[in-house]
């Protein structure tokens, strides 16, 4: 371990180009930027959950921290070693050989990560085959016999003699844990991996996945598009939650700061729109439109500002920075956060849209 952080995104940005359409097929590509400007360090033994509506770009950034997506511009660094230079044989202190297993991935599909011809076994044995060679056979299915006890997968021979089909999906999602842990990597990338099980086993796997990381002293990116299981995980590990909208982090902090006490309007609106969570009687949404705006074709300003009950003029050309929140000082990315700021000045932008919900902000 070291004093850099696991991993360390700084103002990075990933944007693709989409083909020309059958309409325009020699016309400009469009270009969706899925990540825009995005910086977030995340440290040793930490929990960050990431949330946002489908689309916002979550695991886009997911990918881009385990270095498995390029970012078109900034950087984004394993222990202070930037891993694309790593990826490019670039000289840093540290090879991409070594940064590779140290960041894993456990995907919403376990069925993605497990072969459907191959028996688990197999398929758990191939990254310890890969990245840990000096490990004789015996060794490696007796590390892989031990996590499988752990998780509860008992007696593991029989689990493991198995193919993918002749498991539930609660035991392949295990079977996907299990494999991801097997190379001690410093952080884990869980992208929607619980999203799939029943209701019942949701809470099961996140007790499971915070144990295990106590016991491997892991970090973990979740990433989950429900504020109700970012807050148990992030409840009980002490973690941080971070708010993502249309490519952009618009606000980072802890249980008390993003559900308690959320400065976002799209926070608020997430809290109010997840049940259990939201203590008010407020029935309308505090949105002024359920659309979401076009990827290829983003808002000027504050791209929430369609959206946004408490939009004024000035957000409409201006984009906020990351502003430290006037009560704790967690960081939000809303002029509204800054109690002396010239937002305040300006008047709320016209509410002439049809579709424009009656919202609790300033347009009321
Ligand atoms: N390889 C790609 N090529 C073109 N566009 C892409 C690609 N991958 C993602 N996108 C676009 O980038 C945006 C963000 O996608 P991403 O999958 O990161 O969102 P998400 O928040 O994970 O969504 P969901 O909750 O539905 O999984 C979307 O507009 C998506 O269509
Ligand atoms: S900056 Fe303006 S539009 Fe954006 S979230 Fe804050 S109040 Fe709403
Ligand atoms: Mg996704």
């Amino acid at each position: 371990m070291s004093n850099e952080p696991v991993v360390a995104l700084k103002n990075a940005t990933v944007e693709f180009k989409t083909e020309g359409s059958l309409l325009n097929p020699f016309g400009d590509p469009d270009v969706v930027r899925a990540v825009n400007d995005v910086s977030l360090e995340i440290g040793d033994r930490e929990i960050v959950t990431l949330i946002g509506e489908s689309g916002c770009g979550k695991s886009t950034l997911g990918r881009t921290a385990i270095g498995v997506q390029q970012p078109s511009s900034g950087s984004v660094s394993y222990r202070g070693q930037d891993i694309w230079a790593a990826r490019s044989g670039g000289g840093t202190e540290i090879s991409y050989s070594e940064i590779r297993p140290a960041l894993q991935m456990i995907h919403q599909d376990p069925g993605s990560a497990l072969n459907p011809n191959q028996r688990i076994v197999t398929s758990l044995s191939l990254p310890l085959r890969r990245w840990q060679p000096e490990l004789s056979r015996p060794e490696r299915m007796e590390r892989i016999h031990a996590l499988f006890e752990r998780v509860g997968m008992q007696p593991a021979a029989d689990f493991l003699n198995r193919y993918p089909h002749q498991l539930s999906g609660g035991e392949k999602q295990r079977a996907v844990l299990v494999r991801s842990l097997l190379l001690n990597p410093d952080l884990i990338l869980a992208d929607e991996a619980i999203s799939a099980l029943d209701v019942s086993l949701r809470v099961e796997m996140m007790d499971l996945m915070l144990e295990l990381q106590a016991l491997f002293d892991t970090s973990y990116l979740f990433i989950s598009h429900d504020l109700s299981n970012a807050r148990y995980i992030a409840e009980k590990s002490g973690g941080r939650i971070a708010v993502m909208y249309l490519g952009r982090i618009v606000e980072v902090g802890t249980v008390d700061e993003i559900i308690n006490n959320p400065q976002h309007p799209y926070t608020k609106a997430l809290r109010w729109a997840t049940p259990n969570l939201y203590g008010d009687d407020e029935e309308q949404p505090p949105i002024r439109t359920i659309d979401v705006p076009d990827p290829t074709a983003l808002p000027t300003g504050c791209n929430f500002h369609p959206r946004c009950p408490n939009a004024r003029e000035f957000c409409v050309n201006q984009s906020p920075p990351e502003i430290e929140a006037n009560d704790d000082g967690h960081p939000c990315r809303c002029f509204r956060a800054d109690e002396d700021h010239e937002y305040w000045d300006s008047p709320p932008v016209s509410s002439d849209s049809d579709d424009t919900l009656s919202a609790g902000g300033d347009h009321q």
